[in-house]
């Protein structure tokens, strides 16, 4: 008898599409088993304004496949001239689910983000006001600091201090990589999230750089030691509704990952599902793989669960998935989790 698992259809709570070619390549593998997702707005040039934002829907939805049904759900990028007015009214509309807050400098795509916090203060008003979540990409960018502290000291010198100023704003801590950032959202009453990738459930900086440096395995932010990474796990399966999947599946061609200067990024929406079936069954939790993947964003984001359901089918033999994806700017390197899977989707 094979084993199998139905849950609702679920959600990617944080997601690079990006544009053009790669778009229609990379859209299909996400459409295929997620409902919705959060679309991060690292284009190049942001997706800053409402206008851009309903531009780049309206190109997102052109390029799915015949007959998907896959919502996006828009974001803006925050920079300090974005206009409390503007962000407050595309919520209003229904055009923008969240705004996104990268530190400027500290990953792919986001020199145009923040420097000055106290800048940005009355779009954070306005957010709260209105209910707009705030996604934030949790690492500080200070030279000084050592990357794998980013994110602990991001919490301590901006994550904090923002949520103090502006009681009333949902937060959302994205893509956690540490044990630190799971503790700060536990210790948190109300208003504040966390999404957890799946590929900082598999790996950790071993993974990168033992036996050679493995650019597929970059990421930002990077992985960390292995506590953090049993830290996420214990998260992500333990249950807790404040956690949820955002995938952070980020495509870069090989020619620019495979490089002395490589972009930081790892691919994972063809097998995220299968993945995460493998973890939580490692885990002993495959009950709870629902709340994380389908359940604990919706409420967050005060959004309905979505009424239909995927099936995942424990097989024998280990599920084919190709190495790599063909896109027009060149192919990309799925995440290869380095072992094999046996959830199939479907
Ligand atoms: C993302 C990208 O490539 O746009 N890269 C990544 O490593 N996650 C940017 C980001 O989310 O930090
Ligand atoms: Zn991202």
């Amino acid at each position: 008898m094979s084993q199998s698992l139905t849950l609702r259809r679920p959600d990617d709570w944080h997601l690079h599409l990006r544009d053009g070619a790669m778009l229609r390549a990379v859209l299909p593998e996400s459409a295929r088993h997620f409902a919705r997702a959060i679309i991060m707005p690292n284009l190049v040039p942001p997706v800053v304004t409402s206008d851009d934002a309903r531009a780049y829907r309206d190109r997102i939805i052109a390029a799915l496949p015949e007959g998907a049904a896959f919502t996006p759900l828009m974001t803006l990028y925050l920079t300090e001239e974005t206009a409390p007015a503007d962000v407050a009214r595309a919520h209003a509309e229904g055009l923008i689910t969240a705004v996104k807050l990268y530190p400027a400098g500290a990953t792919t795509n986001s020199a145009s983000g923040v420097r000055d916090f106290d800048k940005v203060r009355p779009v954070l008003e306005a957010m709260a006001e209105a209910g707009c979540p705030l996604c934030v990409h949790g690492e500080v960018t200070d030279p000084e600091i050592d990357i794998f502290d980013r994110e602990a000291v991001f919490i301590d010198r901006v994550l904090d201090p923002v949520r103090r100023a502006t009681p009333g704003l949902k937060v959302v801590m994205e893509h956690v990589t540490t044990r630190d950032g799971v503790e700060y959202i536990k210790s948190a009453d109300s208003g504040l999230g966390g999404t957890i990738t799946t590929h900082h459930l598999i790996i950790n900086r071993n993974h990168i750089l033992v036996g050679g440096i493995k650019p597929h395995y970059y990421c930002l932010p990077v992985a960390k030691r292995e506590e953090h990474r049993l830290a996420l796990r214990a998260a992500a399966t333990g249950g807790d509704a404040r956690f949820f999947l955002g995938t952070d599946s980020a495509p870069h061609t090989d020619a620019n990952k495979q490089s002395a200067c490589g972009c930081a990024g790892c691919f994972t929406a063809t097998n995220t599902m299968s993945i995460l079936a493998h973890v939580f069954e490692e885990e002993n939790a495959l009950d709870r793989l629902e709340g994380f993947a389908a359940l604990n964003g919706p409420v967050f984001y005060g959004l309905p669960a979505n009424e239909d359901t995927i099936s995942l089918t424990k097989t024998d033999q280990p599920v084919a998935y190709p190495e790599q994806i063909v896109t027009g700017d060149g192919p990309v390197t799925v995440f290869d989790p380095g072992f094999p899977l046996y959830w199939q989707v479907g």
